[in-house]
């Protein structure tokens, strides 16, 4: 829908559609103090894709049936995402995919020629590569969560009026207490981890490795 005047200027995104974001938001507002005639509910039904528009504005105003051209104008930037941002992330997380195939082709190349053992750079390499998935799908994540903003339910509902009413100290406790719980996780699992790699394979008494072999064999 054009706009024909006091209108905000039309973004690449979406066309500029004041009114029916306005007359939706009204319409929301008496649904939602009870009015459920028939009549009401056609009239939302016909404007509701225009709704999650209309309750952007939130951010830059209270009352979104009076938003000026500028908030307005406002609140269609907000739909603009910061394209370094998504365009680095998904690259890396792409590229880290290709490496780590390419890892596990090479390693298995060198497994099959029962050279693994002996390559000491490739050994080195999969030891350093370890944080990449762990980078790969925090990078996904900001692809899709950062992605998907100002949306929390894309065109309908924004993430300023999704966000949870929890207050600030429930959101440090709870997040101390992951962090805490997390952290004697990883402590014990370093623990266990060095105390096994020291012990080597070995201590797993298979009679195949190393150190348990007869003198005479090594
Ligand atoms: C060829 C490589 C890859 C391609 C083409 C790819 C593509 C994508 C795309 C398109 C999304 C966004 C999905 C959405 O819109 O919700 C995504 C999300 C994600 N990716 Fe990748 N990806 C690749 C490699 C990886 C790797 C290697 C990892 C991790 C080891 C990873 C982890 C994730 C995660 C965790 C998400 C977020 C999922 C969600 O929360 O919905 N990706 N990926």
């Amino acid at each position: 829908m054009a706009c024909s005047k006091n209108c905000a200027p039309e973004t690449p995104l979406r066309p500029c559609s004041r009114s029916s974001t306005a007359s939706s938001s009204t319409l929301a507002t008496a649904l939602r103090a009870g009015d459920a005639s028939p009549a009401l509910l056609q009239e939302f039904n016909s404007l509701k894709q225009h709704l999650g528009y209309g309750l952007l504005l939130k951010r830059h105003t209270q009352k979104v049936t009076d938003a000026t051209p500028e908030q307005i104008h406002r609140a269609a930037l907000d739909t603009i995402p910061n394209v370094g941002v998504m365009f680095w992330s998904f690259r890396i997380m792409v590229g880290l995919g290709f490496y780590m195939l390419a890892l596990i082709a090479v390693s298995f190349y060198f497994c099959a020629k029962r050279e693994f053992d002996r390559k000491r750079w490739l050994l080195k390499l999969i030891v350093f590569s370890m944080p990449a998935p762990w980078i790969a799908a925090e990078l996904g994540w900001i692809v899709a969560e950062y992605g998907r903003q100002p949306w929390s339910i894309g065109e309908v509902l924004p993430t300023l009026l999704a966000s949870s009413t929890l207050s600030t100290w429930d959101l440090i406790g709870s997040i101390s207490a992951i962090v805490l719980l997390y952290t004697v996780f990883m402590i014990a699992a370093a623990y266990l981890m060095v105390k096994y790699v020291r012990l080597g394979p070995s201590s797993l008494h298979t009679g195949r490795y190393f150190f348990e072999q007869p003198k005479a064999a090594l």
